[in-house]
């Protein structure tokens, strides 16, 4: 490309034109040119960071991401959609690629983290999903929902008279974790541990770590990787129980080709990641907007039998995965913007989400909204989250467990929320709440 194409008709609208050009020779907007997945309003609230894009530009080449960013609810569903031209293969690729010294750490415990079902191309994946499905019936989930109706009210005892709380590090993130535990079959290892391998593998995956931090995350992944495979190997010793690992060891034996060694090796780790990390800030998002929206707090306390769908407007609203990735396999158009092939994109649900065209008063939270359901928090299409009736049954039960024992629970004014900064995961690090024991709804009517 010999100078920058300055195409007045590209960028319609109020965007100023940069110098930089896009991998087809466009200009790059201003706009396009500041985006910053890392840090800045992307980190805070990427809905509204990137509510010029939905306007302006709803298909833009990052710069500094070497990304395409697609924003729109339409576009977003459009590429979930047709997973032959956009293919997952890249969702769990490194955003921010390792020193060579991370890299050693890592081959130093034999790291080699492969396709799971969610990176997995067709027609591969959709045998895999089908062979694996079983555990994911309702008829299976509704065995697990006494242990978490359990664990919840346990959990509320151990600071219900303490009149203060920080939720995620008090029972948000350990539930998920016992949950996704039980529900893979693994014993219940150090939870202290699997939080910092969790929060290692979403760095490693989807953060941008300075070389420094690289180490330290290579050295947990590593350990994550080999725990993957410890806990794997005992399983393949008696692969009798309930869980759904040893399920898929058993299916390995009639679909060899198909459930492989590097996939069990693959989704033994990954899957302790999506099912726990995904649930805990999704479950801390939905509190923490329902608290600053009292009102839609307070009805949910007088009539319960709202949950489910103040759960599903949480989930669209302020969603734990707020992004995604997919692989541009052939040249082709995205509404009216040409992306090339080999192009890599991050399809920000959140701000499809948060997109007017398709929710009315989309930064309203109205646990009534009819279309909620809609939202692409779970994806969309073929790698559909599988996972999303365990993630919807235990957030409806912290609901109904908090809205009945603490119904008079409000946030602590002028906390701070912090994330973890990467693309894709969105929950806050802690969430302090506070209410006087006094008038807890069990001592006035024990
Ligand atoms: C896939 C989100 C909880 C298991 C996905 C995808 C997303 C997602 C965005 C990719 C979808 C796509 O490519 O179209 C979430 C959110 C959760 C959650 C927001 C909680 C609020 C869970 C749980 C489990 C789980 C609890 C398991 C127990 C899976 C699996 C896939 C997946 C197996 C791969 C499906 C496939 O590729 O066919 N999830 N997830 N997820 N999720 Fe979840």
């Amino acid at each position: 490309q010999s100078s920058p194409a300055r195409c007045p008709f590209h960028h319609s609208g109020e965007g100023t034109i940069t110098d930089q050009v896009d991998p087809t020779g466009r200009a790059i907007s201003a706009n396009a040119a500041a985006f910053d997945a890392f840090e800045g309003p992307y980190q805070v609230d990427p809905a509204e960071a990137l509510r010029w894009s939905r306007a302006q530009e709803p298909v833009f080449f990052s710069p500094k991401l070497g990304y395409w960013v697609v924003s729109r609810y339409e576009d977003v569903r459009t590429v979930f959609r047709d997973n032959i031209t956009f293919s997952p293969s890249i969702a769990l690729e490194k955003m921010t690629p390792n020193s060579p010294e991370a890299n050693a750490i890592l081959a130093r415990y034999g790291y080699a983290m492969n396709r799971t079902l969610v990176n997995e191309d067709e027609p591969v994946h959709m045998e895999r999903r089908r062979a694996l499905m079983h555990s994911f019936v309702p008829d299976e989930l509704i065995r697990h929902e006494p242990m978490v109706r359990r664990l919840t009210r346990e959990y509320v005892d151990r600071f219900i008279d303490k009149g203060e709380a920080d939720l995620v590090d008090e029972m948000l993130w350990e539930i998920p974790l016992t949950v996704a535990l039980h529900f893979l079959g693994v014993p219940e290892e150090d939870m202290a541990k699997l939080r910092e391998y969790s929060i290692a593998h979403t760095v490693n995956t989807w953060g941008k770590p300075t070389r420094e931090q690289q180490l330290a995350v290579a050295e947990a992944v590593g350990k994550f990787w080999q725990f993957a495979g410890g806990v794997l190997d005992k399983m393949r010793a008696d692969p009798s129980g309930h869980g759904w690992m040893q399920y898929a060891i058993r299916r390995q034996m009639d679909l060899p080709d198909v459930v492989t060694d590097s996939y069990l090796h693959s989704m033994m780790m990954a899957i302790i990641v999506a099912a726990h990390e995904t649930t805990a800030h999704a479950s801390a998002n939905a509190l923490r907007l329902l608290l600053q929206n009292r009102d839609a707090w307070d009805e949910i306390c007088a009539n319960p039998s709202l949950i489910p769908n103040a759960v599903e407007e949480c989930l669209r609203h302020a969603g734990s995965v707020v992004a995604w990735r997919r692989l541009v396999t052939a040249d082709t158009r995205i509404g009216d913007v040409a992306v090339p092939q080999g192009a890599k994109l991050l399809i920000v649900t959140a701000s499809a989400n948060h997109d007017e065209r398709h929710f009315e008063n989309p930064d309203d939270l109205d646990i009534y909204r009819d279309n909620t359901t809609d939202h692409l928090t779970f994806g969309y299409g073929s790698h559909q989250c599988m996972g999303k009736n365990i993630a919807r049954m235990e957030m409806r039960i912290f609901l109904e467990e908090f809205t009945k024992r603490l119904p008079h629970m409000e946030l602590v004014p002028d906390q701070t929320f912090t994330y973890l900064p990467n693309t894709s995961f969105r929950g806050p690090d802690h969430l302090y709440v506070r209410w006087d024991p006094d008038r807890n709804p069990e001592r006035r009517d024990p």
